[in-house]
Order: C-alpha cells, then structure tokens, then sequence
C-alpha cells in the first residue's frame, strides 16, 4: 500500500477546466450507500466543481451526470438501472457525459450488464480510481474516448484531493479503507480492497482545518474503525484521544466499529471523554450465534451481550444503535427468535433493519438453504414492528432533559421552527430565531413524537 499525493491530476483539472471556460456548464450527482461513499462524492464535487461545473438538481438539465453507486444489496443495482433507462433519450439528443462509479462498478457483472445493455455511458470508474476522475473526464472530452477506469487491487491511499462539503458545522472525515473481515454475506471486501489506514497526522490536519472553517461536529468512517493502525503501535483510541484535544470540536462520532475489536482502551477514552457522543454503532447482524458464526462475524450472543453490558457499566449514560440481516441463510425460527431477544434487551436507540440480499461472488451466495422471500419479509414486519413499538419508551426518557443541540436549519414542515439533533442523533424541532442555524445551544424537550422530539429554549 502507499499513500500518495493528489498532486499529478491538477493538470487535468486545469486542462479540463481550460476546455469548458465560459461554457456555463452543469453537473448533477446521485450518490446510494454508505457515508464513505457520500463522503468519496464530495471529494468528486470537489474536482467537478473546480473543474467549472455548478451544481444541479436535475440529470436531464446537466453537462455531466455523474453517478457513485453501491452494491451492498441488491435494490441499488434496480436504481442505476432504472436511472440509466430514463436518461438514455436525454443522451441522445443533449450529449451530456455520463460518469458511473463506486462499489458497483468493481463487479465483473456489472461492467458487463453496463456493455451490453447500456453501451451509452462515457466513463466507469471504481473505487480505486476516484483521484483519476479529471483525467478519464479530460479523455473523453479532448479525445472523445470511452473510457473504463478500474483497478482490481488491494488499494492505495490518496491525500489531499479537492473536497465540497455538504454541510457548514458537520464533517465527516474517513479515516480507512477497505476491509479484511469478508463476512460472509458482504460484497464489501471484494469491491473496496484491504484495510488501509490514513496517518494520524494526516486525519488530525483535516480535523483541525476542518474546525478552523468552523466545523464541529466530525463524523470518523471506516468500514471498521476500531481495526484503525496508525502505525507504531497508534491505535484508534490514541487517535480518539487526539482528537479530542483538537478545540474547537465539540462532538465527535464514528462508524462502523466492529463488536469483535471493541478493545477496552477504546472504551476507556469514550468514558472520559466530554466530546464523543454517548451513542455507539454496534451493529449485530444477528442475535443467533449459530447464524453469526455462518456470517463469520467471529463473536457470539453472548459476548455481543456481555460487551454491551460492559461499555454500560463504564459509560452509564450510553445507548447503541444497530444493523441487523434477517434472512440470512439457514436462519431457522429459533435463530431469529434470538435476534429479537437480543433486541428486546438492548433497546437500540436506532435500528437500521435489512432483509438478506445475495450478492454474487461471496460465500453465502452458494449456501444451500437460502430462506424464501416470504418469510423473510415476514421477519422482517415482526423485527421493525418490535422495534417501533420500543420507540415511545425511548423517546419519553428525554423529556423534562435539558439537552445540547448543533442548530442545523428551519424544520421542513413547519417554517417557523428550527431543527437540530442531540448527541444521541434524535431529531429535535423548536420555536427559534433563525440567528440561531449553525450555533451549539441548550433546549429542554418538553414533547415525544414517533420520529422527533419537542423542545423549547430556554428563557
Ligand atoms: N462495515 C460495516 C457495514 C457496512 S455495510 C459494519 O460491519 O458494520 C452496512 C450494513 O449493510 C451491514 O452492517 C449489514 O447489516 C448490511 N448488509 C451488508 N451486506 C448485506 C447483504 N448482503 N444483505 C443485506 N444486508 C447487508
Ligand atoms: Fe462487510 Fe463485515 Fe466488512 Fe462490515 S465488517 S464491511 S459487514 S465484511
Ligand atoms: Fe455500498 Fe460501497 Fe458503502 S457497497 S455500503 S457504498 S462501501
């Protein structure tokens, strides 16, 4: 792995830009996935936009549509797709460039459906190719080329590319890459390469940047963070702990961790600190050890359990939030009976529930027993309903609290509020003046929702 220096594509963004001088030129992004995937679209929002393209809401008024897809389930693959389709007379008659990347991109049967099927494309890119965007962008402008962009490789590291960032007081700063896991049901590994971790001195010049713009609230991502080796023996509680330092930042959050590397230290510097928000993401899966043990999740129920509890005991005012299959193969009545157990004893904060997808190439694609959609659909309606009938519960223990909130805007339906969230991510709507958008200020919750939560400021 080396770590390398965005520097030798600033050419192609000056040629780039050279050629589309006074053109008034558009671009539109539609990113799916995860927070890595939205924070590798602002890194190519960054290039596009010095590259002279503005921003736009609609694909079919842009110069350059430009899309980063995921692969994680299958109901991503049905979107590009359906997108494609639709924009397929747009290219015709307009002739605007279409760029495809992301983790979809890195699969062998996509490339192929993508030649066969949509042959109207004019780059794919994946996920060890971003740094190269302008240059692929400058190929097909200059040279009017076709261009496939993609490497099949464990990866590199690129520092310093140009970022636009969607947001004025929150940042989220990734902080590896890959993962070594290969939990059995994930596509993950094979699109995204091994683990790579950025120098600590790196992550901390963003952060402390990033706190000069007057960011506060930085959001670490990895697709498992606590694995994070800064090299001679830094770990990620070492850069947790340096962070915390940085002044200006007032919350700090990562995801994901994995429960199998929870390692105490990590715990230790959470308890202590006044910045890391008391909300963990620590995703299950599956509350069945036999199931976890087919995912190759390498930790038990019980020693989920027995971590939850511990990480309770040392940080009292914690809640955890969770991701969770059902339907994963061989999943038997008792299995997910399991995972409803495990549930009902955590009372997650926030659940993100996913009905199993196969994805080709990962080995419990080829297990035998795979579960009919029926009955993981039904599975799916009894978890989400035991899981919302946990919220009313959840959402009552705040009120009365006095709570610290980032202010981030007028609340959508109503006008006259502002919104903003709470350390553990709850949505907060309140009577306010709009001075108050992008400041730290204190609100007592004063009414539960099923999705939000009532408050007023304090006179
Ligand atoms: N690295 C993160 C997860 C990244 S993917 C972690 O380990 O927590 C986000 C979530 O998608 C996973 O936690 C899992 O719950 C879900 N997921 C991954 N592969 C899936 C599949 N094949 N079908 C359904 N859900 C899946
Ligand atoms: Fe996928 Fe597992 Fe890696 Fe998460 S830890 S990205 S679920 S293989
Ligand atoms: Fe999807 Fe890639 Fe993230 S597959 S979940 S966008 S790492």
């Amino acid at each position: 792995m080396e770590i390398l220096e965005f520097k030798d594509e600033e050419k192609y963004i000056e040629k780039v830009k050279k050629i589309n001088n006074g053109k008034k030129l558009k671009y539109y992004i539609m990113t799916m996935g995860c927070m890595l995937n939205e924070n590798d679209s602002e890194k190519l929002c960054g290039m596009i936009e010095k590259m002279g393209y503005e921003k736009c809401d609609d694909a079919k008024s842009s110069d350059l549509i430009v899309f980063n897809t995921c692969c994680v389930r299958e109901n991503a693959e049905e979107k590009l797709f359906g997108k494609l389709g639709e924009l397929k007379n747009y290219k015709k008659q307009k002739g605007a460039i279409i760029a495809i990347g992301g983790c979809m991109m890195q699969e062998k049967h996509i490339q192929k459906k993508l030649n066969e099927s949509y042959p109207f494309f004019d780059i794919i890119f994946g996920t060890h190719t971003l740094n190269k965007f302008p240059e692929d962008l400058y190929n097909v402008l200059s040279k009017r080329l076709r261009i496939t962009d993609i490497l099949d490789i464990d990866g590199d590291i690129y520092e310093g590319l140009p970022i636009k960032r969607e947001d004025k007081t929150r940042a989220s700063v990734t902080i590896m890459y890959g993962c070594n896991n290969f939990c059995t049901y994930c596509i993950v590994p094979y699109v995204r390469g091994r683990e790579r971790s950025r120098k600590p001195e790196d992550i901390l010049r963003e952060i402390k940047e990033l706190s000069e713009e007057g960011y506060r609230e930085i959001t670490l991502l990895g697709q498992n963070v606590n694995s994070y080796d800064g090299g001679d023996g830094y770990k990620f509680s070492n850069l947790l702990s340096d962070i915390e330092k940085i002044e200006k930042i007032e919350r700090i959050r990562f995801i994901s961790p994995h429960p199998k590397d929870f390692t105490d230290d990590v715990i230790e510097v959470i308890s202590k600190s006044n910045k890391i928000c008391k909300i963990l993401h620590l995703p299950l899966q599956s509350g069945s050890t036999a199931v976890l043990k087919r995912m190759n999740r390498k930790y038990t129920k019980e020693q989920y359990l027995s971590l939850a509890k511990k990480i309770k005991e040392k940080i009292p005012e914690v809640v955890f939030s969770t991701d969770i299959i059902v339907g994963f193969p061989g999943e038997t009545e008792e299995d997910f009976e399991d995972t409803l157990d495990v549930v009902r004893k955590i009372n997650f904060e926030q659940v993100f529930m996913f009905i199993y997808s196969r994805r080709v190439g990962t080995p419990a694609d080829k297990m035998e027993d795979q579960i009919p959609e029926e009955i993981k659909h039904e599975r799916f309606d009894r978890l989400k309903e035991l899981v919302e009938s946990q919220i009313p519960e959840n959402n009552k223990k705040y009120i009365g609290t006095k709570q610290k909130i980032i202010v981030e805007g007028k609340s959508k339906n109503n006008e006259n509020m502002l919104t903003g969230r709470l350390e553990t991510n709850k949505v907060v709507v309140f009577e306010g003046n709009e001075d108050l958008i992008d400041k730290t200020i204190e609100v007592e919750i004063t009414k539960d929702h099923v999705w939000y939560l009532e408050g007023k400021i304090e006179e």
